[in-house]
């Protein structure tokens, strides 16, 4: 049996708090075990070596979404990532776009509670006191198998960061934003018309302002069809502003 691979992390440490801290790149040294996730070298790390690293994590299984970071230039879920896909120097930053707490941890959750207030990203049924039956209308299988693949986005803003747009318009609601308003925009219980949601996506900071990068589409660690979803959007709001 070979020996155990030795991984070099050069982890992102700085704390915007502490006006002596300079962001910097620091290096540690892990062994590698079977089936060791970059949320687990961390976590070995911060007990070993480093108790003053900072890095998120909540459910260790790709659900939370709080553990997202640059590994190696592209967005993931360090608790979803092996180390052994990786090369044995692997280097790892804070997403991008979002407010720096230290380290490895960013403020992902304000950026989502704004996006998600501005664009109204819940059902919206235009009667005070909806009639209950229609709502507990039984939808099309394949309707609500759609409406549920948009729902298992996890809010982890891995699209958000590797969106060139999002770094250019700090207004643009990002590939999650359009996946909401696509989720909703496809259920029979949400009353709101086409112009009203041509009024929340149809200009720049909406669905105009996407370049269709698709980097979105490649880092999403749900997999989510953004591609698809975009275009869709696009179509139905270019239908809406004629
Ligand atoms: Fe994360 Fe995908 Fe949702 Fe973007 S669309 S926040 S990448 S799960
Ligand atoms: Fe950004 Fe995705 Fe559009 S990466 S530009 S939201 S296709
Ligand atoms: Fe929850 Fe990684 S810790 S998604």
């Amino acid at each position: 049996m070979s020996a155990p691979r030795q991984i070099r992390l050069n982890v992102f440490r700085h704390n915007p708090q502490d006006p002596a801290s300079t962001p910097h790149l620091q290096t540690y040294l892990v062994e590698e075990a079977p089936g060791m996730t970059l949320f687990l070298a961390l976590s070995e790390l911060r007990e070993r070596q480093d108790p003053s690293l900072a890095f998120d994590f909540v459910c260790r299984a790709g659900i939370c979404g709080s553990c997202g970071m640059v590994v190696n230039g592209r967005p993931r879920l360090a608790c979803r990532t092996l180390t052994q896909e990786l090369p044995a120097e692997i280097t790892l930053l804070p997403l991008p776009a979002f407010a720096l707490i230290a380290d490895l941890s960013v403020d992902s959750g304000s950026w989502m509670r704004a996006m998600t207030e501005r664009l109204q990203a819940w059902l919206h049924a235009a009667d005070p006191a909806p009639d209950l039956s229609r709502l507990e209308a039984r939808m099309d299988p394949d309707l609500a198998d759609q409406i549920y693949e948009l729902d298992r986005c996890i809010e982890c803003g891995c699209c958000v960061a590797a969106c060139g747009t999002v770094q250019m318009r700090h207004d643009f609601v990002g590939a999650v934003g359009l996946n909401k308003i696509a989720r909703f925009g496809l259920d029979p219980r949400d009353t709101r018309s086409d112009a009203e949601f041509y009024d929340l996506v149809g200009g720049d900071e909406g669905v105009f302002g996407c370049m269709t990068l698709l980097a979105c589409h490649d880092v999403c660690p749900k997999e989510l069809p953004l591609q698809t979803q975009i275009a869709f959007l696009r179509r139905r709001m270019l239908r809406a502003g004629a």
